[in-house]
This record gives structure tokens, sequence and C-alpha cells, in this order.
């Protein structure tokens, strides 16, 4: 594992940028570690080359350091394990480059879409982008999708806490716009070291890894969309296994650690950083080390106590940081990683080989661990983060088990308040809104309620909305949540239906205060009634709001299912935000709103100079009926299409 030493040469502002890898030449960095061809030219641009395949490189211009990075996507045939799969990728590798920034530098990625049939974005899942939100990346919100064969330079400065985030495409539904490219992203302290590695997953001078998930399916880009969203039969299936999926409708077949079908983890004796991230479409994951006790000490970038657990569950969107000290007395130890689907049977999942040594005289070999089939024992384990039904089952505890780490992390701590906020402190929520989401099979479609008013499927307007807002072109339809700013606000999120469903808020952290779960019995097949708001919780919920302590902080929270959770956010980031599941299968089918924080006028004069044009024609696959009124019998797979006027399925 070489340090690369960070070599500082002065080069040109224009030239061996251009060395930059492209799909073709792909994979293998196309910089050599050893910075020699690299030439001295013009004294404007320092520049210290990372010799990583994602084409990264840093500028350094006095105090301000932009990491610069070019992602090519494109669809490329993988093996993984005996299989294919086709999958988007950037620079030719399904494994997204590993992003590492420190707090106040600034990100440069320029993203050149090569794909043919699709459009393409990149959010920055977790980051507020403060001021910055045209370049949120959520395609029909904050911009039109890049088209194929074009290229946008996503450019801000990243004004985020250090912790792990990750990046992905937010573009509706296209047939390659669905399989997402997605990588993590790191952002450390602003006096951190980062060291230019060899493998950005793995820093072994901080002794820092990323674990970074994702599930897989044959064919991906070639699945039609009445599969995807359920179709009669598939719907009915009673089984609980993925994250809001059904196990008939998408069948847990394959997925990736770092990648790979199964990733080697090499470590040697010392405390280890390890940053869990959950960058699949559907499934969420138990994960546990054989053998290991998990520290958590971060959720969603956001400090925490540290909590020690067997198991954590993360869904799609979730990171959990986790603290190991390894010290075995014997030289060497070789235990798997796992991450299991929710399956009864835990049969499915994701496996990887922790390989540790005790020191560095011992050398890493291929050793297969034992027990590859025992299942890790769910009863006498201490599992975070799964409430599901209230009914006994394994040893469950909510995310809310984890205390914030910084004192004034909380929302009721004046320095992260405006003096506006913390004048009242007692009387600290000014809002309460209730947003309820309902699965309709017989449209298999997700629909919408806020502040119980009709449920209602998100219609985007035709132009990304943060424009159309400008020009007053809004929808009638559109659903969104106007919030006013500088605001302590709480939101009750409750689900009819019967699968978790982790939701994610865009520009904002969520203050989770309470998760509610309802017994198992009081549901039908797929649906449950909505919660009784003035029973759900421990206490009522104007109480609730208005607790003193600090909730965890995250940018993604599961709501259970047919329950119901209940956060606080403060409104302190004009602009128009979306929330929505981030199962993009859900988020597709309806299940996304947007919050538009103080009645955003975005202003044109804005826009960056290469903002994609909207006449690309896969620019919006969003675009909704407002009701849908297809009877049962109509759903055979292609009924759905003709009869529900959905134009991304119909293709009109
Ligand atoms: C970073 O280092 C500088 C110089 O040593 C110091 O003044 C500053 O407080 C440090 N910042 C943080 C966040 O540790
Ligand atoms: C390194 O590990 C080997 C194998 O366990 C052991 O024999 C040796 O004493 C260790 N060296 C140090 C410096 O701890
Ligand atoms: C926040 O609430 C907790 C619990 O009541 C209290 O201990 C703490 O002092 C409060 N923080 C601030 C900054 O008011
Ligand atoms: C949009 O409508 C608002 C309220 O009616 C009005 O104040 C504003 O001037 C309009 N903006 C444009 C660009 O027409
Ligand atoms: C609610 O439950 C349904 C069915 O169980 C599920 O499909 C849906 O994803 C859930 N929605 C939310 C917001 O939790």
């Amino acid at each position: 594992m070489t340090e690369n030493p960070g070599a500082t040469v002065q080069i040109d502002s224009q030239p061996q940028i251009a060395t930059i890898p492209t799909p073709e030449q792909n994979s293998k960095p196309a910089l050599p570690c050893s910075l020699g061809p690299v030439i001295a030219g013009s004294l404007a641009f320092i520049l210290t080359l990372a010799c990583i395949g994602a084409a990264m490189y840093l500028s350094r211009e006095e105090d301000s350091v932009v990491r610069i990075y070019h992602f090519v996507v494109a669809q490329k045939a993988i093996p993984i394990g005996d299989r294919t799969f086709i999958v988007n990728t950037i620079n030719g590798d399904i494994k997204g480059p590993a992003i590492h920034v420190r707090r106040g530098e600034t990100l440069s990625v320029k993203v050149t879409n090569k794909l043919s049939d699709s459009g393409l974005t990149l959010h920055w899942h977790g980051f507020h982008m403060r001021t910055m939100q045209v370049y949120d990346g959520v395609a029909g919100v904050t911009q039109c999708p890049i088209a194929p064969g074009e290229t946008l330079l996503y450019e801000f400065v990243v004004d985020e806490a250090p912790g792990t985030y990750w990046y992905h495409t937010q573009n509706g539904v296209n047939p390659s716009g669905q399989d997402f490219v997605r990588g993590p992203l790191i952002v450390h302290d602003v006096n951190d070291t980062i060291a230019s590695l060899d493998d950005p997953y793995l820093d072994p001078s901080n002794r820092d890894v990323v674990l970074f998930y994702r599930d897989l399916y044959p064919n991906f880009l070639g699945l039609d969309l009445p599969l995807w969203l359920g179709g009669k039969t598939a719907i009915g299936d009673d089984s609980v296994e993925g994250d809001g999926i059904s196990s008939r409708t998408f069948v847990w077949t394959n997925g990736v650690l770092n990648g790979e079908e199964q990733a080697e983890i090499k470590v040697r004796n010392g405390e280890y950083r390890f940053r869990i991230i959950n960058g699949g479409d559907n499934f969420a994951y138990f994960f546990s080390i054989d053998s290991y006790k998990l520290t958590v000490v971060a959720v969603d970038g956001n400090p925490v106590e540290p909590y020690e657990t067997d198991i954590i569950l993360v869904h799609v969107g979730e990171r959990f940081d986790i603290l190991i000290t390894f010290e075995i007395e014997t030289p060497t130890q070789d235990v798997w990683i796992r991450a299991m689907t929710t399956s009864e049977k835990q049969d499915k999942g994701i496996f990887g080989v922790l390989r540790v040594r005790q020191n560095t005289s011992v050398p890493f070999s291929d050793v297969t661990p034992a027990e590859k089939e025992r299942p890790v024992n769910m009863e006498d384990s201490h599992v975070l983060n799964c409430k599901f039904f209230d009914t006994p089952q394994i040893n469950c505890h909510p995310v809310t088990d984890l205390v914030p780490f910084v004192e004034q992390t909380s929302l009721n701590s004046s320095s992260t308040d405006t003096d506006e906020a913390a004048a009242n402190d007692n009387e600290l929520v000014e809002e309460i809104h209730t947003i309820d989401f309902d699965f309709i099979e017989r449209v298999a479609g997700w629909f919408v309620s806020i502040d119980q008013g009709t449920f209602t499927q998100n219609l985007m307007s035709k132009l990304p909305l943060i424009m159309s807002l400008a020009e007053n072109e809004t929808s009638p339809h559109t659903l969104a949540l106007p919030i006013h700013t500088n605001k302590v606000v709480a939101i009750v999120l409750r689900n009819k239906s019967r699968k978790n469903i982790p939701i994610h808020l865009h520009g904002h952290t969520l203050e989770i205060l309470e998760v509610a779960t309802r017994k198992t019995s009081t549901c039908d097949k797929n649906v449950c009634p909505l919660l009784d708001l003035t029973t759900a919780f421990s206490v009522p919920i104007e109480e609730l709001v208005k607790r003193q302590e600090g909730g965890v902080l995250k940018s993604t929270v599961p709501v259970p299912p047919g329950g119901a959770v209940v956060v606080r956010l403060h409104t302190d980031n004009p602009g128009v935000w979306l929330l929505h599941s981030s199962v993009p299968v859900h988020s597709v089918g309806g299940l996304a709103l947007v919050i538009n924080v103080g009645d955003f006028m975005f202003s044109q004069t804005d826009t960056p100079a290469d903002y994609p044009s909207c006449d690309f024609s896969g620019r919006l696959q969003t675009e909704q009926v407002a009701t849908c009124t297809c009877s049962g019998e109509e759903l055979g797979r292609e009924g759905l299409v003709a009869k529900c006027s959905r134009p991304w399925t119909c293709g009109e």
C-alpha cells in the first residue's frame, strides 16, 4: 500500500489534465504514481496529482484547494460471479470513485454523459448545497438532465460537516438512467490529512475504510417498466424482504461490496474507522462482522456518542461509521463481513472477507473464513435501526437510541439556530406538518398526502421546478409543501404500506424525535391503516415536538411498515428541496414531493453557462397525472402502461 507523498509540482493550467482516463483507457490510473512526466509550466497553478483511477487532481491556488474529477459515464458489461451485468459505469468501473474532500475546499466534478439513451444528473446525498442548489442534481427540480453526449461541471464549495456521504444519479426512470451511477463521498476536517491513495476506498495511513454496498439486477437496463412498478401479481406478495420492495417484484440476486462480489478488506492491529454506505437500489442489509462488536460513532455524517451493537440494519441511503479496534494475539484472523437482506432465512446477502494481521511482518494471504453458511444469531444479538412491527421479534433498537455527540447539534442549542429561533426555546416548533404515503396497488403507484389532505401523485412541471417557479409556471398539481424560512418545523411521516421506506430530505438535516411502530395484526395484506397521531407516540405530538433533548441527526430516516416517524428540522436553507424515498423505484413511482422553503424564487441569472438545456427528449421522466383510475382488470403488465396515462411508461 503505497502512500503517495503528495508530490507538489507546477504545471500549466491546461495540460496533462487532458490525460484523464476515458472509459477506453479506463480502470487503471492514467497518471503514474511517480508523477514523473508532469512538466513545470505557468506559476498560476500548483497541482498535486493523485494517482487514482478517478482522474482526480488537486488545484491549489494560495489557500483555496479545488479537487477535480472527470466522470465519464457509459454502459459496460461487467462480470460478477457467474453472471454478466450491463451497468452504467464511471470511467469504466462499476466501483464509483471515492471522492475525498476537506471542508472548505471546492469540489469540481465534470460529468460527461456517454449513455446512449438516458439523461444524467449527480446528487450529493446529505449535502445541504446551501446557495448552490443549482447543483443539487435532481432532474425535474434543480436541472434538466445532462443529455447523451453532453457535459456538465458540478462545482461548489464543500461546506458540510466532516463525515460520510455519497453521490448518485437522481434522474427519473429512463431505461439506463434508472441504473444509477454512485460512489462514496467523504468529507474530512479542514486539517485532516488526505493521503493520495492507490485505493481511495482504503486509506491505510488514516485507518479509514469505505464499505460501499449496492444491489444488482441481471439485465437491469433492459427491465421493462411495468415490472418495476409492480404489476398486479407481483405486488400481492406478502413477503417483505427488501427495503420496500416485495420480493417477487425485485428478487435479490446479487450485490457488490466496493464493486466486488466478495471484496477483501485488509487491516492490521489497531483502531479502524469503517464507513458503511448502502448505495443500493432496493434492499436493506443487516450488517455485521463475525467475532466483532461494532461501535457506532456517526450516522449519515453526524457524530453520535459511541454506541455498541452487534448488527446494524442499513437502509438505502443510510450511512453508519463504526470503530473497531483489532488486537489479535494470533498472527492472522480471517472473518466474514456480512450484509444480509432482511429475508428470514438470512440466505441472501453480500459477503466480504476481513483479513486481520497482527503486524506488518505478517503477510496477507488467501484464506477462506469458516462458517459462511452459519446465520448470525439474531435472537441473542443487539440490532440497531430495525423497528418493524411492534411484535416481539429480534432484539431491535430504534435509531433514536443514538445520542448526538456534539452538544450543539441539538436544535435546542442556540449556536446553530438563528437568534429568532433561540429566543423562544420553549416554543421552539412553530409548524407541524404531516406527510402520509400510500401505495395504491391497483395503479401500482405511490400517493402522497400533505397535512391530511387528498392523496395525490407527484406531478413535475415541464421545466425544472426551480425555473418554473421563477416563471410562475408551476403546475397546480405539483406536490409542494411551503414552509417559512428560519423556522423550527416538525414533520410527521406516516406509512400505510407494509414496508420500510427510507425517507430522504435534500438541503436539510432531520432530527429524529421518535419512531412509532404498529402491530402486524392491524394491517391487511399490503396496507396498514394510518397510525392515529393522538396515540401513536409516547407523548402527544405537541409535546414531543417541543422536547428539549436533541435527537439523533440524519439525512435519511426509515419509516417502519405501517408506522410513523416524527422529525424536526430548521428551515435555514431557502430553496425547493426534494423529499422522497431513497429507493428509486418508490420515488419515480410517485413517492416524492418538494419542500419549498421561504417561497423560493430562483434567478435565471444564477444558472451556469453549461446548465443543461431542456430540449433533450428524455429530459423529464416524471410527469404524471394527479389521479389514476385504472381498474384492477386493466392492470396486466400492458394494461398499466396503456390505461394509467403516465407518459414515462406509455412513451406518449
Ligand atoms: C486547523 O489548524 C489551524 C492551524 O494549526 C488551527 O488554527 C485551526 O484551529 C485548526 N482547525 C481545526 C478545525 O482544527
Ligand atoms: C509480529 O507478529 C508475529 C506473528 O504473530 C510475531 O511473531 C512478532 O513478534 C510480531 N512482531 C512485533 C514487532 O510485534
Ligand atoms: C438542550 O436540552 C438539554 C436537555 O434539556 C439541555 O440539557 C441542554 O442544556 C439544552 N441545550 C441548550 C443549548 O439549551
Ligand atoms: C410571479 O407571481 C408573483 C405573485 O403573483 C409575482 O409577484 C411575480 O412578479 C411573478 N413573477 C414573474 C416572473 O412573473
Ligand atoms: C408504506 O408501506 C408500503 C407497503 O407496505 C410500502 O410499499 C411503502 O413503501 C411505505 N411507504 C412509506 C413512506 O413508508
